[in-house]
């Protein structure tokens, strides 16, 4: 297998039916810009689209949705790659989105309060986007966003006063798993790595949805780094989402690699 690099690049999404990615999918097909995606319903993600208000002739010349679990490595390399020139010619993606989350669940337990219905989402699905890469062995290195939350830093506090007992004890659970992710995601972006950067996102509570119209607007949001961070309660999925396609999709989003970005309202 040979790889290639030339004008028909692409990014590929994972977790598009989600708020953040959706809105941020939304805006790179308005741009133009050709995307790939993996979905578990395929028709959940062209309804969520064609709802944003894309024409069913955009989503069909710019997007290709490969159905299919997280789990599964053989979706996840057809999501990474495009035959552009036959079968042993594969150009990879030149970014990679990860918005991939589990379901929180409510239990009657004073330890565990708060679960996720698979406890180990986010980090499965880093290792195995990391594995399928590998197993491309492609040339040309992508980069990846992945979205993980407030609240994990060893560094700084990054959580306002009043939200620390929900994110440090309520939400300590499902927040193990954000912090594995970000592990794998850096141990893997060293220029040895499959990655050429990466970027982590780590939006604060995620309110509203994906809807781009009902937005505050990106340049209104309020964003820090890991030794800087951006301290607030709140933030909108579809901000969060313009954010990602202006800041890294848009540019390549080479500034802000290996940056742990805070965003809030
Ligand atoms: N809630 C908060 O306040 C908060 C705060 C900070 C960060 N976060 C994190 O931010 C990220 C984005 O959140 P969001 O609310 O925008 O999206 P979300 O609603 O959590 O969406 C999760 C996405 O992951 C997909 N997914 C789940 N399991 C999968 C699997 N086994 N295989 C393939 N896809 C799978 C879902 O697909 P389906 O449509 O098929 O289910 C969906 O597209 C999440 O990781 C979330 O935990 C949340």
């Amino acid at each position: 297998m040979t790889t290639s690099t030339d004008n028909s690049q692409f990014i590929a999404f994972f977790g598009a039916t989600g708020g953040c990615t959706n809105a941020c999918l939304t805006h790179t097909l308005q741009a133009g810009f050709q995307a790939t995606a993996l979905a578990r319903t395929p028709s959940k993600l062209t309804n969520m689209l064609l709802e944003q208000g894309l024409s069913q002739a955009v989503i069909d010349s710019q997007l290709t949705i490969i159905k299919g679990d997280i789990a599964n490595i053989a979706a996840i390399k057809a999501v990474l790659t495009k035959n552009t020139f036959g079968t042993d010619h594969v150009q990879v993606a030149s970014q990679i989105i990860s918005g991939v989350g589990g379901t929180p669940v409510l239990n009657k337990s004073v330890t565990k309060p708060v679960t996720i219905d698979n406890p180990e989402i986010c980090a499965q699905a880093t290792r195995n986007i990391v594995q399928a890469l590998t197993e491309i062995k492609a040339h040309d290195r992508p980069s990846i966003t992945v979205i993980s939350t407030t609240g994990v830093s060893d560094v700084k506090e990054d959580v306002p006063f009043w939200f620390r007992f929900l994110y440090h004890y309520m939400l300590a659970d499902p927040h193990v798993d954000k912090k594995e992710m970000e592990r794998i995601v850096t141990e893997n972006s060293s220029s040895t790595g499959v990655f050429r950067g990466s970027v982590i996102i780590r939006p604060s509570l995620l309110v509203s949805d994906q809807n781009i119209k009902k937005g505050k607007g990106w340049k209104k949001l309020r964003v820090g780094t890991e030794e800087n961070p951006a301290i607030g309660y709140t933030v909108g999925r579809q901000d969060v989402g313009e954010w990602i396609f202006e800041q890294v999709i848009k540019t390549g989003g080479e500034s802000h690699f290996g940056q742990r970005v805070t965003i809030t309202n």
